[in-house]
């Protein structure tokens, strides 16, 4: 499995600009603090280690050529770079967790000159990537030891390798079973408004041969009630200290359908996107966008009344109480959370 959202390329800092997916693959540079909010905000890079990962690489290269003679100046420049990537998403936890190791990095090299601050900064950016990837090689072992061949499995937004620095987080255990002949059968809901299912998931699972059908959203109930769905797969982008967890608009509604149907609900998870200071899902900012996403953004016309108003918040929360198993790095945590999560962070 050879998707990858971005990589640091002889100096540069490259994407796979996601929303030009499935039609063509288009990389793009980012060399400016500006490129680099523009690429999170417009979700030309996107999923939550996605999103962290880039954010780390693009404080490094907004930085990197700033005066060196002035330590103080280059510090507060740092800061504001930072402070300012941090404002392009809200709710995945990834991207304030990369900024904030960025940060701590450069407090651990204060000392050093300039030149050897920057050297570090890219090796901490670097270090994450090679973290996430681990991590995601991790969770798909975890996660596939939950799983059986021949399952049939629903998964929502895109938790995959396009959405992580490799192989995924949900969709990590598919790949690794697809690579071990397991025969899923995959639906992917299509995930309105943006229809990263529709454009990502159907693209990365097709590519890698899985057998992947795409469904409307509201079709998610049906395919249970068939009786086709043995597991529902989804990723996060925070997770709360209670197992609380925010991922893409409609996955709460999956993790309800499932319980009504006995089907198994579990949310993958790197430790890099539980948030230890919400102590529940009501402490997630939820990211709210724009309207015309609903009904012009895919559109080769509007589908709805001029003037309309719309209400478009980007994640939504999933109780606990609704989620079969936390999958991690580190391991599987069943409820109760509080006491599992606390666990895993020794
Ligand atoms: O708005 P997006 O496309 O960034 O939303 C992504 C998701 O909701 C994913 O499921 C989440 O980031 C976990 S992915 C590894």
């Amino acid at each position: 499995m050879d998707v990858t959202p971005l990589r640091f390329k002889g100096g540069n800092l490259e994407i796979l600009d996601q929303t030009r997916l499935p039609r063509e693959e288009v990389w793009l540079t980012l060399e400016t603090r500006e490129d680099v909010w523009e690429a999170i905000h417009w979700l030309k890079v996107r999923g939550a280690p996605a999103i962290g990962v880039a954010a780390a690489y693009g404080l490094f290269v907004a930085v990197r050529y700033l005066e060196e003679t002035d330590k103080d100046a280059f510090i507060a420049a740092f800061r504001e770079t930072r402070d300012y990537l941090n404002s392009s998403r809200p709710t995945a936890v990834n991207l304030s967790w990369a900024l904030e190791r960025m940060e701590a990095c450069l407090e651990a090299q204060r000392h050093r000159t300039v030149a050897q601050i920057k050297e570090a900064l890219l090796a901490e950016a670097q270090a994450i990537h090679r973290e996430d990837e681990e991590a995601c090689r991790k969770l798909g072992e975890n996660g596939l030891s939950l799983l059986s061949p021949g399952m049939g499995l629903l998964t929502h937004c895109n938790a995959g390798a396009l959405a992580a620095s490799r192989y995924g987080t949900a969709l990590a255990p598919i790949h690794l079973g697809q690579s071990m002949g397991y025969g899923f059968k995959v639906f992917a809901g299509e995930t309105r408004p943006l229809l990263q299912g529709a454009r990502l998931t159907a693209w990365e699972l097709q590519k890698a041969g899985v057998d992947v059908t795409l469904i409307c959203d509201n079709m998610a109930a049906s395919v249970m009630k068939n009786g086709w769905v043995d597991a529902v797969l989804t990723g996060c982008d925070r997770l709360a200290a209670n197992g609380d967890g925010a991922n893409k608009i409609g996955t709460s509604g999956l993790a309800i359908l499932a319980k009504e149907f006995g089907v198994p609900f579990y949310m993958f998870v790197p430790t890099s996107t539980i948030d230890r200071n919400a102590a529940t899902g009501a402490d997630i900012p939820i990211e709210q966008r724009r309207g015309d996403e609903v009904h012009r953004l895919w559109y080769a016309r509007d589908m709805a009344p001029a003037g309309i108003g719309v209400y478009n918040p980007a994640f939504d929360v999933t109780e606990a109480k609704y989620i079969t198993a936390i999958v991690t790095e580190r391991g599987i945590v069943r409820p109760p959370y509080e006491e599992g999560l606390r666990e895993l962070f020794g």
